[in-house]
């Protein structure tokens, strides 16, 4: 959606794989508390997401939505208040339909007034999700359904980035790029290997539809939560990152371990996903098992990232070339973004991948080589 925001993935923070329904205030501002303690805030995390069960169960007299007083005592308003005085932004959750998946008000009807409420209140994301849709079933109705809410949100003039949750019914990656920031491809995420792999197949071949604004969305992050190996959890923020997928924390900041920190943290991978040239990196090679993606970055460089999905180690290989490289003159250089290694190759890039891990680098061409030219002479000076 062409409305200025999300022109990279967004990152940030959401409750709902970790808390469910027990969303509060104090987990929003202790969690955005955290975000500016633990450089989280430095490393680009920026959106403080609250999900599903935030309201009460009835509209007040005018027909708009009522914070639960109980777990947001200083409103959805108070809280962004102090959101932004971090410097950080809020989310917020609704649904299409008659009512949000845990059974509060929906806003389908009701979306203007909706909206409004949101922009009052200082909300700067929405997440937009799909449940009681009235039986509504066509990919026009959803489409009219969502476009509703796109429109109502910019009528209220404040820049609210518009998350689009229906889970990739009627292939939202052809219609949503002029209606939603991103939109879900997927079912909900779990925090367990078989998810994570079905999600990952599910997503990987939907590249050629993300670009700035316009993300595909598979689910929010499960790193930290306790149902797979560091080294899925690793396999997920690389291939999070290596798909240009918004990177939403879906774990328990204030008991994070220092494992789950350093991958939340790890800048070269966050670089990859946050890269300006907005491209999902493309599957150039899968048999099934071994996945290698190639994602295009707006310096030349180019991500690689290898995936194996298989319980035993295997070489993976591919090619500067296949990998859409230009021509080096002199070796590629190779940066592991998980050990920082660096390696140079004439054109291979290979890697031994242990079972459900992910080998991860950035690609470089040798491109100083042909601007390298002296002026007139060169000293050269022997000691
Ligand atoms: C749906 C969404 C989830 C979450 C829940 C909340 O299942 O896909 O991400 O928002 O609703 O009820």
């Amino acid at each position: 959606l062409d409305n200025g925001l999300a022109r990279t993935p967004p990152m940030g923070f959401n409750d709902w794989n970790a808390f469910g329904c027990n969303v509060s205030e104090a987990l929003i501002k202790q969690t955005a508390d955290f975000f500016v303690s633990s450089g989280m805030k430095a490393a680009g995390y920026e959106y403080v997401n609250i999900d599903d069960c935030w309201m009460t169960h009835q509209r007040d007299a005018n027909g708009r939505l009522v914070p639960d007083p109980i777990k947001f005592p200083d409103g959805i308003k108070g809280t962004a208040d102090y959101v932004h005085s971090l410097g950080l932004k809020v989310g917020i959750y609704e649904d299409a339909g008659t009512a949000t998946c845990a059974g509060y008000p929906g806003s389908l009807g009701h979306e203007q007034t909706d909206a409004q409420s949101f922009a009052d209140w200082g909300v700067d994301y929405l997440k937009y999700d799909n449940c009681n849709n009235n039986g509504s079933a066509t990919k026009q109705q959803y489409i009219d359904r969502y476009t509703a809410m796109r429109d109502a949100l910019a009528a209220t003039g404040r820049p609210i980035v518009y998350s689009i949750c229906e889970w990739g019914v009627n292939q939202p990656w052809t219609w949503a790029g002029d209606v939603g920031n991103l939109w879900r491809t997927t079912g909900d995420i779990s925090d367990n290997w078989n998810s994570l792999k079905s999600i990952v197949n599910q997503n990987a071949p939907l590249w050629p539809d993300a670009h700035p604004g316009a993300w595909n969305d598979p689910d929010m992050l499960e790193i930290g939560n306790g149902g797979m190996t560091d080294t899925e959890y690793r396999s997920h923020f690389s291939l999070w990152a290596e798909m240009a997928a918004p990177l939403l924390v879906g774990t328990d900041l204030r008991k994070a371990t220092p494992a789950t920190m350093a991958i939340y943290l790890n800048k070269d991978v966050i670089a990859v996903d946050q890269d300006p040239l907005g491209a999902q990196g493309r599957v150039i090679s899968n048999d099934g098992t071994h996945l290698t993606f190639a994602k295009a970055l707006a310096n030349g460089d180019v991500a690689v990232a290898m995936f194996n999905e298989g319980d035993s180690a295997a070489t993976m290989s591919t090619t500067a070339a296949q990998a859409g490289l230009g021509k080096s003159h002199g070796a590629y250089t190779m940066t592991d973004l998980w050990s920082k290694r660096t390696t140079e190759s004439a054109g291979q890039i290979s890697a031994n991948v242990a079972p459900h891990a992910t080998a991860m680098y950035r690609v470089s061409a040798d491109r100083n080589w042909d601007t390298f030219a002296p002026a007139t002479s060169v000293s050269v000076s022997t000691p």
